[in-house]
């Protein structure tokens, strides 16, 4: 299925959420991005460390630029699904704890991911959890690859990908930058 063909029928907003209970118990609803979780999205950019932003961004970027959190709330659909965490019952609270979306390119059948978790939420699974569901979608979407840019010291999120069956490619010409490639379909 073509991009295009599937963008009239998947939306982000097409899927039910999911509980997903992590390694230590604590639970969370994984959910498409809405256009009212603007506001808390702004207030978990401001609690990412200055590493974080950085292995997320490749850039200290030190705020959300308006256009960008806009975009970011309100993905097109067939072009962009994104997906937060967030504790139940959560309205002020840690609100959104994790993010994860796919920006895909129709020309190449293939998609850009890129996930971050809050520092308090790691090592739990929450990584994975919300690249499996971005898995999920792409297969639905039929994308050939899913893929991401990672920095080469970024063990975490290496070993997560490699977990899932990515392949690591590394680039000569800029071997502080890898990017790991799952391929969705055969052709
Ligand atoms: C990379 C990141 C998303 C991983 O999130 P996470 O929820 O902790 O990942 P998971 O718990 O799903 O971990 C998956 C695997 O990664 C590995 N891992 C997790 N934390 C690790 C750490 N601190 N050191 C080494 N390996 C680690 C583990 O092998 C883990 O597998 P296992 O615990 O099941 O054995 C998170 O560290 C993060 O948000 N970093 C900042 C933003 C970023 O780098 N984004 C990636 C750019 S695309």
């Amino acid at each position: 299925m073509s991009i295009e063909a599937a963008s009239s029928q998947t939306s982000a907003a097409d899927s039910d959420p999911q509980q997903v209970t992590l390694r230590d118990g604590r639970r969370v609803t994984l959910r498409a991005i809405r256009p009212d979780d603007a506001e808390a999205l702004r207030q978990a950019f401001e609690r990412l460390s200055g590493e974080a932003r950085i292995t997320r961004f490749m850039a200290p970027l030190k705020q959300l630029p308006g256009d960008m959190l806009e975009r970011a709330v309100n993905p097109p659909p067939g072009e962009e699904v994104a997906l937060v965490a967030i504790p139940p019952g959560e309205m002020g609270g840690d609100g959104i704890v994790a993010g994860a979306r796919y920006i895909a390119d129709a020309r190449y059948d293939t998609a850009e991911f890129a996930v971050t978790v809050a520092d308090e939420w790691r090592g739990l699974g929450l990584a994975t959890a919300l690249l499996k569901e971005l898995i999920r979608r792409g297969h639905e979407q039929g994308l050939r690859f899913i893929e991401g840019f990672v920095l080469a010291r970024n063990r975490p999120m290496l070993e997560c990908a490699r977990r899932l069956g990515f392949e690591v490619f590394t680039d000569a010409e800029d071997p502080g930058t890898v990017v790991v490639r799952l391929r969705l379909r055969p052709d």
